[in-house]
């Protein structure tokens, strides 16, 4: 049976594409959703692609996924600086979370350097545009496979 990744976009995702493309480029958030569906493909993971602008919705989606998945990707916008909630969302459930941003946050305003996401997360990758997501499945492949 293929493994089950959870991939979750948080606020102001929807926009991309045409929310500040000289940071975030020139690809949609459909366009990502489809490089994922086919990465996960060639990897043998099933991934379930979901975006929503509301930090309670990415919780509860935090625990679908610990039902139904064996992993997440998630990049959870702005939410990665301010939120207790899905810090504590990952730490209560027991399948791993590789967080991900588009952008370098490290390179960019100082309030994007702190992530309350990433203590808890298995790892970070940032900065790689569109490739980030790719990158974050192979992570979690490798993750999955050792969890077998
Ligand atoms: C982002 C970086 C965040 O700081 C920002 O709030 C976003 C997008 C990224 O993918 O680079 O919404 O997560």
């Amino acid at each position: 049976m293929p493994s089950t990744i959870f991939v979750l976009n948080g606020p102001n995702l929807n926009a991309l594409g045409k929310r500040e493309p000289g940071i975030y480029g020139g690809k949609t958030l459909a366009d990502i959703e489809a490089m994922c569906i086919a990465h996960g493909k060639s990897l043998g993971l099933e991934v379930v692609f979901r975006q929503t602008n509301h930090e309670g919705v990415l919780v509860d989606w935090f625990h679908e996924a610990a039902e139904k998945a064996q992993g997440i990707a998630v990049n959870a916008g702005a939410y990665t600086h301010t939120s207790v909630a899905l810090h504590d969302a990952t730490r209560a459930i027991g399948i791993p979370v590789v967080e991900l941003h588009l952008s370098n946050v490290h390179a960019r305003e100082e309030f994007r350097h702190k992530s309350l996401l990433a203590p808890a997360a298995k790892g970070v990758i940032c900065g790689f545009g569109p490739d980030s997501y790719i990158l974050a499945l192979n992570a979690l492949k490798t993750l999955t496979q050792q969890t077998k």
